[in-house]
């Protein structure tokens, strides 16, 4: 029998504690945001299809970014129990500078067409979290412009070596000068991947207004507005090297690019030099020997070659073989915190955000941003903590399985694995 009594109204009075509305909508509509999913709905509904599809969307069949997400998805976590870790330190040294969080923002080219804030959003908040932003050779804010933005916090450029080689070698010159401290020379581009979801669209850089695109703007105006009264898109730092934004776009896709034009950047930077998009481990020794100061393992967000290597399957036979003293860094299909903490305890210096980041920046802008950095350090710090760890260095590959789900039947050699 259940004993029953009149509601008391006291006790009524204390569980009716009703929030205040925040009437900011953009803050409304980010804290709603828990997960960096939450952040990509927020960012389809409120970008034009075209931009969005040309952001979320990969190469040919997206087999190399659902695998890369997939792997992720795939980690089993082994915690320690009864191991007090009250206070949770996520940050880190890399490439010679610190980091408040083992990630950073990756270069992503013409990021002010996601949303009118772009690089800047994206360096505004990399300085306010204490963590590196990469610019690309092919964004829309300049160099000295990003600089001005974060100009005590760290800097890193993106690097595409263009037919013109005289263009890069100006680049590398203005980061120098600027005081980026890292250059990243990207190598998995030799021609452009087939973005098929941007075919369909009929999207193309610079962008055009048709019958359709224009029907798909009415419920997105203030993408609109914004898109119609600010500076015109342009691949900013390359704005007086002459050339549409077209040619300037071929023009970084050289599939004669190798080996001698590493030396010779190498020969002119004076900062810490990166490759990034080794996607093999006799590539990542050999970078290694040759002395370059980090690698990425990438694919380029699975933009480039389809159904290429999951960097994340790549990591602890690279990590074995280049030994875990060398700078690897990975990136592609990150999503979670989760999947930085598996990627450090399984040997990774340091990870790089591509689409988490421009989801948040569609979905708000810089406060987006802001949103999409909070929502990976609390997921780094609860992992880290449940995990039974304080500090990044105590992770280890034992606190990590890759659990089997493609499993090669060939190794690299063509040899049928057992
Ligand atoms: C819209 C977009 C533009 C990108 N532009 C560049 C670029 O200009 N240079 C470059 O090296 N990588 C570029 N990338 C790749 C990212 O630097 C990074 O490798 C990738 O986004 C990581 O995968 P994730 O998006 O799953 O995090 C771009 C990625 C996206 C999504």
């Amino acid at each position: 029998m259940v004993k029953r009594q009149l509601p008391n109204p006291r006790e009524l009075m204390e569980l009716m504690q009703f929030k205040k509305p925040d009437l900011d909508a953009r803050r409304r509509r980010l804290s709603a945001a828990l997960t960096i999913d939450d952040l990509r709905a927020i960012a389809k509904r409120r970008t034009p299809a075209a931009a969005f599809d040309y952001t979320d969307g990969a190469a040919d069949g997206e087999v190399s970014l659902a695998r890369a997400r997939q792997a992720f998805q795939d980690v089993e976590f082994h915690p320690d129990i009864l191991r007090p870790a009250e206070h949770v330190d996520t940050s880190t040294t890399v490439l010679g500078g610190p980091s408040a969080l083992p990630f950073g923002i990756a270069p992503t080219g013409f990021t002010r067409l996601m949303q009118t804030e772009g690089e800047t959003a994206g360096a505004g908040a990399a300085a306010a979290a204490g963590i590196p932003f990469t610019l690309s050779t092919l964004g829309t804010t300049t160099i000295e412009d990003v600089k001005a933005v974060n100009p005590t916090g760290r800097n890193w450029f993106q690097l595409y070596v263009m037919r013109q080689r005289e263009i890069s070698y100006g680049l590398v010159e203005r980061a120098a000068a600027a005081g980026f401290d890292t250059l990243m020379f990207t190598v998995d581009t030799p021609v452009a991947g087939a973005r098929l979801r941007d075919t369909r669209n009929g999207f193309s850089i610079p962008p055009q207004l048709s019958v359709k695109t224009i029907l798909n703007a009415v419920p997105r105006p203030w993408w609109w507005f914004d898109f119609l009264t600010t500076p015109k898109l342009e691949f900013a730092s390359l704005s007086t090297t002459g050339g549409t934004v077209g040619e300037l776009l071929n023009s970084a896709m050289d599939p004669t690019i190798s080996y001698e034009d590493l030396e010779v950047i190498r020969g002119m930077w004076p900062g810490k030099l990166v490759v990034k998009g080794v996607q093999n481990v006799p590539d990542a020794v050999r970078l290694i020997d040759l002395g370059v100061d980090g690698i990425v393992l990438s694919n380029h967000g699975g933009r480039q070659l389809d159904r290429a290597p999951v960097p994340f399957h790549l990591l602890p036979q690279v990590v074995r073989e280049v030994g875990r003293d060398a700078t690897v860094m990975i990136d592609t299909g990150i999503m979670n915190g989760a999947d930085i903490v598996a990627s450090v305890a399984l040997g990774a210096k340091f990870t790089l955000i591509g689409r988490a980041y421009l989801y948040g920046l569609m979905a708000g802008g810089r406060q987006g941003v802001d949103r999409t950095i909070a929502i990976l350090r609390t997921e780094i710090e609860r992992t880290m903590a449940l995990l039974g760890v304080s500090t990044l260095e105590e992770l280890e590959p034992r606190h990590v399985t890759q659990l089997r789900r493609l499993q090669p039947v060939t190794d690299a050699s063509g040899i049928i694995a057992r």
